[in-house]
């Protein structure tokens, strides 16, 4: 690790995440040791303007404690220009970008970082684009052999014809249904007849123009924090209980209610192969650097279920990512640490291509 990192953490964006973007990276811009990083706050604000704090430490708590106040935070700046290296600054910069949802976790902002030809944390383009969108990173991992529940995926033109489909396609009731590119359960509802199906439809295609019909899991919700590049490393997998129907934008967020169990009850078995899956799943979307990788197990019926996986998971004081960390030997500071590690490694590696014939 060189002396001096200049780290930029990339908050707040125009996804229906906003707020806890915000919090996620107040709490980063927290923990980073300060002697090992030279710390600038960047968010982006709800009108998609790129700002730079004056004072990063403050920047995400400046305006009373609301979440909603990141035009207050600075002026606005052009990303391209802001994060060149600049006269005076330590050698090299890394930006850790903790946008969770469209716009910022789905490739968009990987890929002007990329133009930009500085060093990030996490997955590049590909990884982060797939993972963003449930329909497409399903059908790569089915296509790996991954298990799943059965699904379906629908455009916006056939939600009409919702009720049908699922039932050609032969899904069991209750099914849950959500937007392809959203998170933070924003936009998913679970509906246990026909009548619902079409109203978690409606709601469902107001975020995204594809959705996903997918058959419930009955089981618990286990989840496993994968760090790494080329050899990526998994957690102990970790259990949520959530306290409602399902883990829903209050418990991750607002209220922390549901319970998280870490390590999960699992026999040694279970626990390995969960692991195992994580990696695998880490590796087969194409993803660097760190991603948490959400399962469904039914012990008495499907086993281990892929739910999805998450490029950018919360880092706020009550998300499981950090937390599954810290129950495996690295806590949150070293965490950071070796997330800037990881992003100077991945930008090293694949700077060393010819790009000449
Ligand atoms: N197929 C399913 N079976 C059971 N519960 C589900 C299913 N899909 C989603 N859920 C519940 O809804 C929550 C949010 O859905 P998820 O697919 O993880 O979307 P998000 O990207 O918003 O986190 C999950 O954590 C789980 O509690
Ligand atoms: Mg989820």
């Amino acid at each position: 690790m060189p002396d001096r990192v200049r780290l930029v953490v990339l908050f707040g964006g125009q996804s229906a995440e906003h707020d806890v973007s915000c919090v996620s990276g107040w709490h980063v811009l927290r923990a980073a040791n300060r002697d090992r990083y030279q710390l600038e706050a960047i968010g982006i604000d709800r009108q998609g303007i790129w700002r730079q704090a004056d004072d990063p430490t403050t920047a995400p708590e400046a305006g009373g404690g609301t979440h909603d106040h990141l035009s207050a935070v600075g002026s606005p700046i052009n990303p391209m220009v802001a994060l060149a290296p600049q006269a005076g600054q330590p050698a090299l910069t890394v930006v850790l970008p903790v946008l969770h949802g469209p716009g910022g976790e789905d490739g968009t902002v990987q890929g002007l970082l990329e133009m930009a030809n500085v060093p990030f944390v996490g997955a590049g383009v590909l990884g982060s684009a797939l993972c963003m969108d449930k329909l497409k990173a399903k059908d790569v991992l089915a296509a790996h052999g991954m298990p799943q529940v059965p699904w379906i995926g629908l455009r916006e033109g056939d939600c009409a014809e919702v009720v049908a489909l699922a039932r050609a396609a032969g899904l069991q009731y209750p099914l849950f249904v959500k937007p392809a590119n959203l998170g933070s359960s924003v936009g998913v509802s679970r509906a246990t007849d026909e009548a619902a199906l079409e109203i978690a439809t409606a709601l469902a295609v107001r975020y995204d123009e594809w959705i996903v019909v997918e058959e419930s899991a009955h089981g618990r919700e286990i989840e496993v924090a994968v760090l790494g590049n080329t050899e990526p490393q998994a957690s102990v997998p970790g259990e949520i209980i959530p306290a409602g129907d399902f883990y829903d934008y209050n418990d991750k967020y607002l209220n922390g209610a549901a319970d998280l169990i870490i390590p999960a009850d699992l026999p040694p078995t279970t626990s390995e192969e969960i692991r195992r899956l994580a990696v695998a799943a880490f590796t087969i979307l194409r993803v660097d650097g760190m991603a948490r990788v959400d399962f469904f197990y039914e012990p008495d019926g499907r086993g281990l279920l892929i739910n999805e996986v998450n490029t950018i998971p919360g880092f706020t004081p009550i998300s499981m990512y950090p937390k599954l960390w810290a129950a495996t030997g690295v806590p949150y500071d070293a965490l950071i640490d070796e997330l800037v590690r990881l992003a100077l490694d991945r930008h090293a590696r694949r700077s060393r291509f010819s790009t000449t014939r």
